[in-house]
């Protein structure tokens, strides 16, 4: 199976809207069949995002366990599928849900959609992992947005969560983030058992976008 980057859009102005939109199809642009690039955008934005990009896949920042009808303000998985998610982050560090939310999100969607759990650490990682997401991303919170990458501040939270993870079930794959910034970061990762990278700022506040897109693809060749 390919291995994953994962480009969180959070809401850098950077890539929000209309930049969200060239963003993505910077990404398509940067695809090879090496690598499986996924955008995660915006509940505003997952339909133009998905309209401009259409090869790119394009996943949901969140989504809440809510049926039809009165939950105003919630964002409603088969809504967010048919303006174009195919697929989820849930409890990002940034917004953090318990247990029973990723639990029933699960139990909503189909099978078939991607849902990508975050894991502060080992332990959190563990939980998750008996719930049988298709991933857990293990970030730091601490490192979340800084200069230094996962791979090289903490590798062993990495190996020790693909060994975690791993041990409750195999068919959870473990992708790692916070601070990752180029190929080395995402090679690193590869080399500790991880199946791909979760990153954010290393993209969005990127002088040449196009430049770190090539870079991050150059780690998996
Ligand atoms: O979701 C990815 C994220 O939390 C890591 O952010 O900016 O450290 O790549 P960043």
């Amino acid at each position: 199976m390919q291995p994953l980057i994962v480009v969180n859009f959070k809401t850098y102005e950077t890539a929000m809207g209309a930049k969200a939109v060239e963003l993505a199809k910077a990404m398509e642009r940067a695809s090879n069949s090496n690598v499986r690039m996924v955008a995660v955008v915006s509940a505003f934005d997952l339909h133009s995002v998905q309209q401009a990009a259409p090869t790119l896949e394009v996943w949901s920042q969140h989504l809440d366990p809510v049926g039809k009808g009165s939950f105003t303000g919630w964002l409603q998985p088969d809504n967010a599928i048919e303006r174009g998610a195919k697929g989820t982050i849930i409890n990002h560090a940034e917004h953090k849900v318990n247990i029973e939310h990723v639990k029933e999100l699960m139990n909503q969607l189909p099978s078939s959609f991607p849902i990508c759990a975050c894991a502060a650490d080992v332990d959190e990682a563990h939980q998750l992992a008996e719930l049988g997401p298709t991933f857990i991303a293990v970030e730091p919170p601490e490192l979340i947005g800084g200069d230094i990458s996962v791979t090289t501040a903490d590798p062993t939270i990495v190996s020790d969560t693909v060994t975690a993870v791993q041990s409750i079930n195999p068919d959870v794959r473990v992708l790692c983030g916070a601070g990752v910034k180029d190929g080395d970061d995402v090679r690193t990762a590869v080399e500790l058992g991880a199946h791909g990278v979760l990153l954010a700022s290393g993209v969005t506040k990127a002088k040449n976008v196009e430049d770190v897109l090539a870079n991050l693809v150059a780690g998996l060749e």
